[in-house]
C-alpha cells in the first residue's frame, strides 16, 4: 500500500482536477520523507500538542486561477502515507490575522493534523503569506482589489474544500469519509463563513474566536488609539494595567470562586467604575523607569472606552469592547498576546500610541483604501465615525453574521465555536451548533486558560457518531500559579462550582454546567 502510494505521488495522479469557474495552472506533487515537526496546542486550537515523527507524505500543491480575475491561488495538501497512515479523513486549517493560510502557523497546525492521520490542507487564497494586506487589497491608492478581497473573505475557502477533497480522492482512490475545518480568529471567521455560505464544504467545523463582524471588529481594534488621539493623552501602560488589576480583584468573586478570572464581564462593567482610581499611585511603573506614577483621568477614560466598545460622536454604541481584565496595554507581556489595543510606547516620560497592527491595517488599507495622505492618528471623531460607517457599507462580504444556518444543518453539518461574540447565531441550534465560552482565555491563546484541547474530538464524535458534546475540559492557572482542571459549558450554560460535598475547585468533578 505504502509503496503504491509513494509511486502515486506524481502530478499525473491529480490530472483530473476540476472546479467550476477555475482553471488549474499547475500541479506539484513531491514525496516528503522523514518529516519531523512539533505542533503546539495553540496552533491546533481544539487539539492537544503533538509531535509528528519521521512522517512520509505526499505534498500536493495546486495552483489555479479564476480566468479573467488575474489571481493565482495555491492550495497545499499533505497526504499521509506512513507514520502515520491515513485515517480516511481531511482536516483543513484556517488562517490568522490578514493571512488566509499557507504560512508557518498553518504548517504547524497541519503537522498536528498529519500526526493524527488526517490529510491536511491550507490555501493562500492567492494572497501569499504577507501579513500586510495592502499588498493584495489595494491595487493602487484609492482602488480596492475586490477579487482579492472576495477570495480572502469567502471564495477561496470553498475552492479549497472542493480541490482538497478531489486531491484526496485522486490519491487514495476513495473520498474522505469526513471532512473538517479547524481555525481560530481569522480562521474562526473562515469557519463561520463556510457554514453560512458553503454549507456542504465540511461535515464538521471548529471555529475559535471568530472575527465575526470583521467590518466592525477591524476598526474596533483601533478605537482605543482614536480615543487617545482625540484626548491627546497617552498614558503609561502601568496605569491601564493597574485599572485592569483593580477590576479583576473587584469582579473576580462574582462567579463564586476567587481565581483571578472574570467570568461575567458584563456584570463587571456594570459594577466597576474606573474613575474612582484617578490619582491612585502605581509603583514600579516599567515605562516610567520604575518610578511611581499616578493613574490619570485620561487612563480611566481610555480603559473605560476600551471596555465599553466603540461609540459614535452622538453617543450611539456601535461595537463591543474587550472584557475587563484583558491585557489591553500589553503590560502583562503575556507571550503571544497580540490584542493589546490600548498599548503605548514611552521614552523619557513622553508616551505615544502603539496601535494594534490589525486595526491599523483595517483603517489604512481597507477603510482608507491605501491613501498615502491619510494619517489615521489625526482623525476627528466624525471622520472616524464616517470611516466605520463606510466600512460597514462596503465590506459586508467579510462579515459572517447570517443567522440562517438551516442549509448547513440540513446538509448534516456540525459546528462548534469557542470564545467570542457569536451568541447572535445561537437561537435554538443545539442539534447542530454549540458554543463554548472560555473566560480565562486570551484571543485564541494565552492568559489564565489553556486551550480546549478536547473540542475537536468531541466535534468528530458528534459528526461521526451523533454524540453531541456536553461540557469540555479546560485547565486554568489560578492566582497562586497552580493548575486547576475545570470545564467549559455549551452556551448559554455556565460552569458552576458545586460547593456541596466538594471542597476543591481544582477537581473538574466539582464543576457542573447550569442554566445562567
Ligand atoms: C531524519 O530526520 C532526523 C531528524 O530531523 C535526522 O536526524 C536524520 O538524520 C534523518 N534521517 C534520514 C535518513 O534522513
Ligand atoms: C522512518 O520511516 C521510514 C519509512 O516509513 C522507515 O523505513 C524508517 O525505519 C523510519 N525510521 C525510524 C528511525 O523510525
Ligand atoms: C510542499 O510543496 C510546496 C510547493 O512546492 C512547497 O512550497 C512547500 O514547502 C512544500 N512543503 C513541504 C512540507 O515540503
Ligand atoms: C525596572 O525593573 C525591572 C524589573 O525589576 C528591571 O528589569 C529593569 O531593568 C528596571 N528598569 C530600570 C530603568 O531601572
Ligand atoms: C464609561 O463608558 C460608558 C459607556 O460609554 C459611559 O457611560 C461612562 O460614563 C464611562 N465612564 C467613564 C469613567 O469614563
Ligand atoms: C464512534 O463510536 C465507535 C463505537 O463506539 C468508537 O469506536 C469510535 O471511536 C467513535 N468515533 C468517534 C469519532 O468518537
Amino acid at each position: 500500500m505504502a509503496a503504491s502510494l509513494r509511486a502515486a505521488c506524481v502530478p499525473a495522479t491529480f490530472g483530473g482536477l476540476g472546479l467550476f469557474g477555475a482553471e488549474v495552472l499547475s500541479i506539484e506533487a513531491a514525496l516528503v520523507t522523514n518529516y519531523t515537526a512539533s505542533s503546539r496546542d495553540f496552533a491546533r486550537g481544539t487539539q492537544p500538542s503533538t509531535e509528528l515523527d519521521n512522517a512520509t507524505f505526499c505534498n500536493v500543491t495546486v495552483s489555479y486561477t479564476h480566468p479573467g480575475q488575474e489571481d493565482n491561488i495555491l492550495v497545499e495538501t499533505w497526504l499521509p502515507i506512513e507514520n502515520p497512515t491515513w485515517n480516511d479523513r481531511l482536516q483543513a486549517s484556517g488562517g490568522a490575522g490578514w493571512v488566509a493560510g499557507r504560512q508557518a502557523f498553518s504548517y504547524e497546525t497541519m503537522a498536528g493534523s498529519l500526526a493524527d492521520g488526517y490529510a491536511a490542507t491550507t490555501t493562500d487564497a492567492g494572497l501569499g503569506s504577507t501579513v500586510d494586506p495592502a499588498i493584495w487589497a489595494v491595487t493602487s491608492p484609492g482602488n480596492i482589489n475586490w477579487y482579492s478581497v472576495n477570495n480572502f473573505a469567502s471564495v477561496a475557502l470553498n475552492d479549497q474544500a472542493i480541490i482538497s477533497k478531489d486531491v484526496v480522492e485522486s490519491f487514495y482512490g476513495k473520498a474522505a469519509a469526513y471532512s473538517y475545518f479547524n481555525g481560530c480568529s481569522q480562521g474562526g471567521r473562515q469557519g463561520l463563513m463556510l457554514a453560512q455560505r458553503y454549507p456542504t464544504a465540511y461535515d464538521g467545523i471548529a471555529a475559535g474566536a471568530p472575527a465575526m463582524y470583521l467590518s466592525r471588529t477591524g476598526p474596533s481594534l483601533y478605537w482605543p488609539q482614536e480615543v487617545m488621539n482625540m484626548l491627546n493623552r497617552y498614558p503609561y501602560g502601568c496605569e491601564m494595567e493597574a485599572i485592569a488589576a483593580s477590576a479583576i480583584s473587584e469582579c473576580d468573586g462574582l462567579d463564586g470562586v476567587v481565581d483571578g478570572i472574570i467570568s461575567d464581564p458584563d456584570a463587571c462593567l456594570a459594577l466597576f467604575n474606573p474613575s474612582k482610581l484617578i490619582g491612585t499611585p502605581v509603583p514600579n511603573c516599567r515605562q516610567a523607569g520604575n518610578e511611581t506614577v499616578e493613574i490619570s483621568t485620561a487612563a480611566t477614560v481610555i480603559v473605560n472606552a476600551t471596555w465599553h466598545g466603540v461609540i459614535t460622536a452622538n453617543g450611539a454604541w456601535t461595537w463591543h469592547g474587550v472584557g475587563p481584565g484583558a491585557d489591553i496595554s500589553n503590560e502583562g507581556l503575556v507571550e503571544f498576546e497580540i490584542m493589546g489595543t490600548a498599548a503605548t510606547n514611552c521614552d523619557s516620560g513622553v508616551c505615544v500610541g502603539r496601535p494594534n497592527q490589525l486595526g491599523v491595517d483595517m483603517m489604512q488599507s481597507f477603510l482608507g483604501k491605501g491613501d498615502p495622505n491619510l494619517d489615521i492618528s489625526k482623525l476627528t471623531y466624525s471622520q472616524f465615525d464616517d470611516m466605520i460607517h463606510y466600512g460597514r457599507q462596503i465590506y459586508g462580504s467579510f462579515d459572517t453574521n447570517d443567522p440562517d444556518l438551516s442549509r448547513f444543518r440540513n446538509a448534516g453539518g456540525k459546528l462548534i465555536s469557542w470564545h467570542g461574540l457569536v451568541t447572535a447565531l445561537l437561537s435554538d441550534t443545539p442539534d447542530f451548533y454549540r458554543h463554548y465560552e472560555l473566560p480565562g482565555l486570551g484571543h485564541c491563546i494565552g492568559r489564565a486558560s489553556g486551550q480546549p484541547t478536547s473540542l475537536f474530538d468531541q466535534l468528530r464524535a458528534w459528526v461521526e457518531n451523533g454524540t453531541a458534546p456536553e461540557h469540555t475540559p479546560v485547565d486554568v492557572t489560578v492566582l497562586d500559579g497552580s493548575l486547576q482542571h475545570r470545564i467549559a459549558c455549551p452556551y448559554p450554560e455556565v460552569a458552576k462550582f458545586e460547593k456541596d460535598g466538594c471542597e476543591d475547585p481544582a477537581d473538574a468533578g466539582c464543576w457542573s454546567c447550569v442554566a445562567p
